[in-house]
């Protein structure tokens, strides 16, 4: 009975460690070189912003799919990574149209956008229950929370939503 409880709460986090450290390691290895290049998109904006860079975006495949190959998961890690960094730098396309500056918290986007690529792009290697889908989907925003506020106190982050 608890040994089922334990394993309903840790196998959806087990399943997207991968991501999570792919979204956390731009903060610690991010920088140089934005992604988009400098470049601006048909509203004259950034197509991406300054804050999604090159380094960042390869950091966060590399470190998650290396967590996805210590799981013995090397596939699954590997798209699990890649959908979070395309998921995050669509948030930041999203955010730019919508005018907001970079660095400014986008509400849900900023949360789910990683997790909901990420997922999609693992799921025909490692389909997931619907119940692990759900429990991911609130238990992020939390996390995200926690995680932000000690980048805040080591003062990797300016902001700390
Ligand atoms: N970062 C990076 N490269 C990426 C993603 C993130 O270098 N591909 C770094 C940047 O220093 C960024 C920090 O990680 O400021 C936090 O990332 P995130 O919160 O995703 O970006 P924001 O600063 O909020 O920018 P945006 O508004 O574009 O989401
Ligand atoms: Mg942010």
């Amino acid at each position: 009975m608890v040994t089922d409880l334990a394993s309903m709460l840790l196998k959806p986090v087990w399943y997207i460690l991968p991501s999570y450290f792919a979204n956390m390691s731009p903060v610690i290895f991010g920088g140089g070189r934005p992604l988009d290049m400098g470049r601006r998109f048909l509203d004259g904006r950034r197509i991406l912003g300054d804050h999604k860079t090159v380094r960042g975006f390869l950091s966060g495949v590399l470190i998650g799919t290396l967590v996805g190959c210590l799981q013995g998961r090397s596939l699954a890690g590997f798209l699990l990574s890649l959908g979070a960094m395309v998921g995050d730098s669509t948030g930041s396309f999203i955010k730019r149209r919508l005018s907001m500056e970079p660095g400014k918290p986008a509400p849900l986007l900023d949360q789910e956008g990683f997790l909901l690529f990420s997922m999609l792009m693992a799921y025909p290697v490692e389909p997931l229950d619907a119940w692990s889908i759900i429990f991911l989907l609130v238990l992020t925003p939390l996390l995200h929370r926690g995680t932000n506020i000690i980048a805040h106190w080591l003062g990797l982050k300016g902001v700390s939503h």
